[in-house]
């Protein structure tokens, strides 16, 4: 039979690559690293730039703003300022309000950004996950470095290749997969950070290290009590170590864009997702990730993926880093007595990548295994066990 049609299969492969700097005091003007990230790969150009900044940040560091525009003068004409710095309040806040994505898009329009042009974003992963998001989407993408300043953005988000915000009360409805055009991580931010923001971060640390390495695992445990106080040394191998885990998970593992099904390092995050907003933010994402974790720590022994012991390691480890392990939204059920509000966080979870639902176990410590169904008789047992564990 003579065939209706003709194909024709377009392959296209597109290289991403982008520098990730680690450092202290970046914005001395002979620290070269911000330079570099902006000018290196064209350094005989006059880059403009559009700078953002957190404005937790800008509280807790009030020269920031001139501190950044010292150090553009400094390596004028090659960084060039289109505007002064613009401070928009950090935390969830500006990524459930649309206006800010808004406002951000404009502020871009008015100062005539073009797709060689570059954003600099400077603050806690939800400051960079909207301000990127409204880089990718002006021009279909104009250059975005970002300046990490919290433990999550630094040991997670901020090496990452997503943006995002949410909408119609789902976590990170709207975003794009954009590779930033560089980063530069500067552990000196850290050192203004509330202890809780500092301790949240650390979630994305150990959830790393319990998919991905064991030796990470062991490195926490052996300096819990150091970090848990904050102490910087311990907090910068802390960021480093996981900020490479997760670079080398984008680079390795086989799906950067997450075109499959699979999140693998996403464990613990499809109740996480879901406590965050049923708390309305009230959580932090890492706090909430703690107790996802927590959670599918415990699942994962009473089915026997991992053993009883791992499992009492883990829950040890996030207690003595300081997370609780329980908030009373988890009791919360449909029309008071119907299914948990929080199981309908797989369902929502599975959405968000479509195809089968696959959620990261624990195997063992430092071994991610994937699943493919939740029971959940056995889910309602774990949030049993970690309402029992809390009041104990
Ligand atoms: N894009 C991704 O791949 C990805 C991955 C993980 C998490 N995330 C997102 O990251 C967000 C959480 O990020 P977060 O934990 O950084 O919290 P956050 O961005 O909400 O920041 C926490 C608080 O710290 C303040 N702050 C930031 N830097 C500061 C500093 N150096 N000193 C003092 N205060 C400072 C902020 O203003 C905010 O009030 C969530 O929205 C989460 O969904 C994104
Ligand atoms: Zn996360």
């Amino acid at each position: 039979v003579a065939s209706l049609f003709e194909l024709h299969v377009q392959r296209v492969q597109v290289q991403f690559e982008y520098p990730v700097a680690f450092t202290r005091g970046c914005l001395v003007p002979d620290n070269l690293a911000l330079r570099d990230a902006v000018a290196a790969r064209e350094p005989s150009r006059v880059h403009r730039l559009l700078v953002v900044i957190d404005g937790g940040l800008a509280a807790a560091r009030p020269h920031i703003a001139p501190e950044v525009q010292a150090y553009l003068s400094a390596h004028a004409p090659v960084l060039a300022l289109a505007a002064p710095p613009r401070v928009i309040a950090g935390g969830e806040g500006s990524k459930n309000d649309p206006a800010v994505l808004a406002s951000l898009q404009s502020w871009l329009h008015e100062h005539g950004m073009d797709r060689h042009a570059c954003v600099i974003a400077i603050g806690g992963g939800a400051l960079l996950d909207v301000v990127g998001y409204a880089a990718a989407t002006t021009h279909r993408g104009v250059r975005l470095v970002r300046l990490p300043t919290t433990v999550l953005a630094q040991d997670d988000s901020g090496v990452g290749v997503k943006n995002g915000i949410n909408a119609f009360g789902k976590k990170n409805f709207l975003g794009t997969f954009a590779p930033p055009y560089a980063v530069v991580t500067d552990f000196d931010f850290l050192e203004t950070l509330s202890p809780r923001d500092r301790r949240a971060g650390m979630a994305e640390a150990v959830k790393v290290a319990l998919v991905r390495d064991a030796s990470f695992f062991s490195f926490i445990e052996e300096n819990a009590k150091a970090l848990a106080r904050g102490s910087a040394e311990e907090l910068a191998q802390l960021v480093t170590t996981s900020a490479r885990l997760h670079l080398r998970h984008i680079r390795e593992g086989g799906d950067p864009f997450e075109l499959g099904s699979a999140r693998p390092l996403d464990f613990g995050h499809w109740s996480a997702h879901k406590l965050e907003s049923l708390t309305d933010y009230r959580l932090r994402h890492g706090e909430c990730v703690a107790i996802g974790m927590a959670h599918d720590t415990l699942y994962s022994a009473a089915l026997g993926l991992c053993t009883r012991a791992e499992a009492e390691r883990v829950i040890s480890l996030l207690r003595e880093l300081g997370f609780v392990l329980w908030d009373d939204a988890l009791a919360l059920r449909a029309d008071g007595r119907g299914a948990r509000k929080v199981i309908a966080g797989l369902a929502e979870f599975r959405e968000h990548l479509g195809g089968e639902l696959t959620v990261t176990l624990l195997g063992a410590i430092g071994r991610g295994v994937e699943a493919h169904e939740m029971r959940e008789s056995v889910i309602e047992a774990c949030i049993e066990e970690l309402a029992r564990r809390a009041v104990a």
